[in-house]
């Protein structure tokens, strides 16, 4: 389902895409390490409609304010008719759950629908494009994720090839992996981070002496991790989460907050590591069988904003047109 294409529909329209959570390998998938991705049941809903003048949420548009705004219109809405934008969300912005890639592939695809339609692969690397014209910086994880819904993995041998995305001379295969059907948990630290400033801190710390051997490091433990999670056994998923997030401590994205929240779930967790760019941001758990309101509780004890999530099967899509 979530590999077909976004069909042709008219204004108004409503599209809605799924946030993400990382379960392995992100910083290392933009130096094309493997990385395994969840789109989940939290969702940024789009409104589109003719207007007499561009407006966001009610207001007159600021489009310097908003960089993947300004970008997403440049690249989606070359026509440059006026239209009303309106966004409601249930994803922590800045906080590594995929908003700011679910907000351009939405735009993308409403666009994309009111021209005739569009690939999902095609969304795919224009909704990367956007998104890193806009941050300067990363992989194409995020937007693949809320594009396809499910479970994807980047740069794996293993799943169903989807596409492929490219930026110069960089390429990364996505592919769809099974679902095994758990329940996971996200908590934000309520520290926003900046993906381009972390992304930049972790290049300088790989561009060190013994960054090969640690970028190999990264390899290892996602591909034993796609490898883990497709026969779903549970605890090595989580001991391999732990030992990633031992890896993004030392190239310098963990900080005291998060691993305060790490320690607070451990109880009742297989693993827990930071999702996203770090710095801030969230974590994302896999808790023990039937422990998910109790890594909740835990969670929000310790300050953070917990919700356990599913994963959601419908990527990007158009939810009402005409
Ligand atoms: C951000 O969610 C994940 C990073 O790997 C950056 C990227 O892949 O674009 C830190």
């Amino acid at each position: 389902m979530s590999d077909t294409a976004i069909v042709g529909g008219s204004w108004p329209m409503s599209v809605r895409s799924p946030g993400k959570f990382i379960v392995f390998g992100e910083h290392a998938v933009v130096h094309g390490a493997p990385e395994l991705l969840v789109a989940i049941d939290l969702h940024l809903q789009v409104g589109v409609a003719t207007a007499p003048e561009f407006q966001l949420n009610r207001e007159p548009m600021a489009r310097s304010a908003n960089p993947y705004l300004a970008r997403g219109l440049e690249r989606f809405w070359p026509s440059g008719a006026p239209v009303a934008i309106t966004t409601s969300s249930r994803i922590p912005r800045a906080a590594g759950l995929g908003s700011s890639a679910a907000f351009v592939a939405a735009l993308g695809a409403a666009f994309g629908s009111a021209s005739g339609g569009v690939a999902r692969d095609a969304l795919a690397q224009s909704s990367f494009e956007v998104e890193r014209g806009a941050q300067g910086a990363g992989s194409p994880g995020d937007t693949s994720a809320v594009v396809a819904g499910g479970c994807v993995a980047l740069n794996s041998p293993s799943g169903t090839l989807l596409w492929e995305t490219t930026v110069g001379d960089a390429r990364w295969t996505v592919r769809r992996v099974s679902d095994p059907r758990w329940v996971w948990v996200v908590a934000y630290s309520g520290l926003p981070r900046s993906t381009a400033t972390a992304v930049q801190r972790v290049g300088h710390r790989l561009a060190e002496p013994d960054g090969p051997e640690l970028l190999q490091r990264f390899r290892e433990v996602a591909t034993a991790g796609i490898g883990a999670w497709i026969r779903e056994e549970r605890t090595e998923v989580g001991r391999l989460m732990q030992e990633n997030q031992r890896l993004l401590a030392e190239v310098g994205v963990s900080n005291p907050r998060l691993e305060a929240l790490i320690s607070a779930v451990a109880p009742v967790a297989e693993g827990a590591k930071i999702t996203g760019a770090g710095c801030g941001g969230s974590i994302a758990v896999l808790p023990q069988p039937g422990r998910e309101a109790e890594a909740v509780r835990r969670l929000a004890r310790a300050g953070a904003v917990a919700l356990a999530v599913r994963p959601s099967t419908r990527g990007v899509d158009v939810v009402g047109s005409g």
